[in-house]
């Protein structure tokens, strides 16, 4: 089997009578890394915390490796580990202690040559003695990941693992994730950060007002909702865009000095063959021209702008 989790129609009503997820239907593969990219507010938590037996569901059912994560809960949060979105401090244990309690907690025989490899992978080993109030926000952060990781999880969830990060820290926290997934460890995280999703992701859902209103691969996710602007400097300032040009989507800059135009870049030929002829027809001449991607950022905001206005309609 290669799916490792599998959301049916889960939906979640608060007891203020707030709808915070929506008929969720969702089905994650052995060794992929997904991530779940949303506003404040869109589910993002509620959503891990019902797989991982902190929050009720109202309606539908998980399975985590085959197995019910109501029927059989320890089983099934015997394969999870869970970086949470909030992170515990003030503790006066010690990295260590914090670490192999974690691991004893889902009943796993003692293992101390595998916590040393989580810490020093996590390079925490210097601070293994320190107490938990000693470190830094980015070393508690890694060690929430070391004791997330002690019981050896197939699942890992990360709920904004780089929240509050340094930039540097960011990308060794990257890095960790691919290792870790190399491993064979799944990964399910959430993030603010486009960029995160774009550098690390195999699958990227979104999820607004509850509802996951796209799963697609990362790379045919850009390359679909892609489009193209095509921008052009004239040569001379245009006073206004011909009539009679017959080109929709035009647009002319405020300086009269550019002209832009947004294509589906899979029809990109046509769409620039067509404007360029009848550009030169017209003798609007340009002295440069160059093309720009849409970023995955640019379809995320026109994704979530559009399932709001359907939703408000
Ligand atoms: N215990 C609760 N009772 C009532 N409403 C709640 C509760 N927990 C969360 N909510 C609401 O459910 C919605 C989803 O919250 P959730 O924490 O899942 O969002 P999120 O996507 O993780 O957001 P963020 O990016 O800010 O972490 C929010 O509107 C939130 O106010
Ligand atoms: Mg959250």
């Amino acid at each position: 089997m290669n799916t490792i989790l599998k959301i049916s129609n889960l939906s979640k009503k608060y007891q203020s009578g707030f709808e915070a997820l929506k008929s969720i239907n969702l089905e994650i593969n052995k060794g992929e890394i997904f991530a779940l990219l949303g506003q404040n507010g869109a589910g993002k938590t509620t959503l891990i915390s019902i797989i991982c037996g902190i929050v009720n569901p109202t309606d539908g059912k998980v399975w985590v490796d085959g197995k019910d994560i109501l029927e059989n809960y320890r089983d099934a949060r015997a394969l999870i580990g869970l970086v949470p979105q909030e992170i515990s401090t003030d503790s006066f244990e010690t990295v260590w202690n914090t670490v192999t309690f974690s691991r004893g907690l889902y009943g796993k025989a003692p293992n101390p040559s595998f916590i040393e490899k989580i810490l020093k992978d996590l390079s925490l080993w210097d601070k293994r003695n320190n107490k938990i109030m000693m470190l830094s926000g980015g070393m508690k952060r890694r060690l929430m990941i070391a004791k997330a990781l002690s019981h050896e999880p197939k699942l890992l969830f990360l709920d904004e693992p780089t929240a509050g990060v340094d930039v540097s820290l960011r990308k060794d926290m990257w890095s960790l994730v691919k290792e870790l997934k190399d491993a064979g460890t799944t990964i399910i995280l959430t993030t603010h950060y486009i960029e995160e999703a774009e550098e690390m992701a195999d699958r990227i859902g979104i999820i607004t007002k509850g509802e996951l209103i796209l799963v697609e691969e990362k790379t045919s996710l850009m390359k679909k909702l892609g489009t193209k602007e095509l921008t052009l400097q004239l040569l001379h300032p245009l006073d206004e865009i011909p009539s009679d040009l017959g080109i929709p989507g035009l647009k002319l800059s405020a300086d009269k000095f550019e002209l832009s135009y947004t294509f589906d870049s899979k029809s990109e030929q046509i769409g620039i063959a067509d404007l360029l002829q009848k550009l030169s027809q017209h003798h609007i001449n340009y002295k440069d021209l160059y093309t720009s991607q849409s970023s995955l950022e640019d379809i995320f905001v026109n994704l979530v702008n559009s399932g709001a206005k359907s939703n408000d309609a």
